[in-house]
């Protein structure tokens, strides 16, 4: 086991830790969380962790092993990094890079922090300087009143998820969640390489692409032919393998699947075809009940005005994990995360 750190996306609270968590979980990897911060979350964990995590993450954009840490203030600073195990980039060149999560610790300057950081490196070990293409990044990360550095062993594609946006694919519609979301709730499923990610609404595709994207046999139902025929010609674009079918997520024409992800209509911009909100919900936790098997999880959105919670114990799931995130004034969307 070794201290990982995971920089992570400022895009929610709670959101990047638990994906972090949930793909080690899904990889069958132990962890144990040392410290959370903003945007910072350190674990220890195997090393093998960053990779599997930089693969798969949307809401992570670096993870390494930690050098030193400590408080953000000199003095402070230069006792801990003395002590750092330079020799882990002996023979290597680097460049350091200084993130600053939300303005913390405006007293230490990135130049200065950069500079000192790179002297102490070039005393302790022997390595050099290269900014423009370095064997290794040190990653030093300012947050709240703390500094972390440490050595990036992998770090995200963040762009591949701006180039599969939604209005670039033959099939487009407006209740579709960016690339990015999608990717989140899929890896909150735990599902792994191989297994079969169902999505029963799955309107555009856009989870099954990315449950395809990270190597699980997708399999969509939606009631629209419309929308199964065009999530089929998303897939078919990026050249990606997975079962459609026209059906009703309250009646499933299957007997098993490893995990769910779906993001049901709201009635706002796709209809839930006259059906009350909250039955639609209860007849669906009711049939998906019976396809996962136990152990599984079910990850689904719903807007907080609907009593999830109930209805999911009436279904037999327990909620592992609930997340509320801001869509506009009148729409707050919670993501939960049930287990059979
Ligand atoms: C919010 S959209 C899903 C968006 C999807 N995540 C995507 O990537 O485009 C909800 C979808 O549920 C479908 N739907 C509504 N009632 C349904 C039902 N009873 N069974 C299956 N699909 C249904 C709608 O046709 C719509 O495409």
């Amino acid at each position: 086991m070794e201290k990982l750190f995971f920089l992570l996306s400022g895009e929610h609270p709670e959101l990047p830790a638990g994906e972090v968590k949930a793909i080690l979980e899904a990889h069958g990897l132990e962890y144990r969380v040392v410290e959370s911060r903003d945007q910072l979350l350190i674990l220890e964990a195997p090393q093998e962790a960053c990779e599997i995590v930089a693969r798969r993450a949307a809401l992570c954009f670096n993870c390494g092993r930690v050098l030193f840490e400590s408080r953000a203030e000199w003095e402070s600073i230069l006792e801990s990094a003395r002590g750092a195990p330079w020799n882990l980039i002996e023979g290597k060149s680097f460049a350091v890079r200084v993130k600053r999560v939300k303005g913390s610790a405006p007293q230490i300057g990135s130049q200065d922090l950069q500079r000192l950081l790179g002297d102490l490196a070039l005393r302790y070990a022997d390595t050099k300087v290269s900014l423009e293409k370095p064997d290794v990044v040190v990653q030093a990360i300012l947050t709240e009143d703390v500094l972390v550095a440490g050595m990036v062993l992998a770090t995200v594609d963040k762009k591949q998820f701006l180039e599969r946006k939604p209005r670039g694919r033959p099939f487009f519609h407006p209740g579709v969640l960016s690339p990015k979301a999608s990717r989140v709730f899929v890896n909150l499923t735990r599902a792994c390489p191989g297994e079969l990610l169902l999505d029963p609404f799955c309107g555009t595709g856009g989870f099954l692409i990315e449950a395809a994207m990270i190597g699980c046999t997708p399999i969509g139902v939606d009631i629209d032919e419309r929308m199964v025929k065009g999530a089929l010609r998303n897939m078919r674009f990026y050249e990606l393998e997975g079962e459609l079918l026209r059906g009703d997520a309250r009646k499933l024409p299957f007997t098993k699947v490893d995990a769910i992800a779906t993001d049901p209509p709201y009635g706002r911009s796709a209809s839930t075809k006259r059906t009350p909100l909250p039955e639609l919900y209860r007849d669906f936790l009711e049939e998906t009940a019976g396809v996962l098997p136990s152990k599984s999880y079910l990850v689904v959105a719903a807007p907080s005005d609907l009593d999830v919670e109930k209805l999911a114990a009436l279904a037999g799931f327990r909620i592992m994990e609930k997340y509320s995130v801001r869509v506009h004034k009148s729409l707050t969307r919670v993501l939960y995360v049930l287990v059979r």
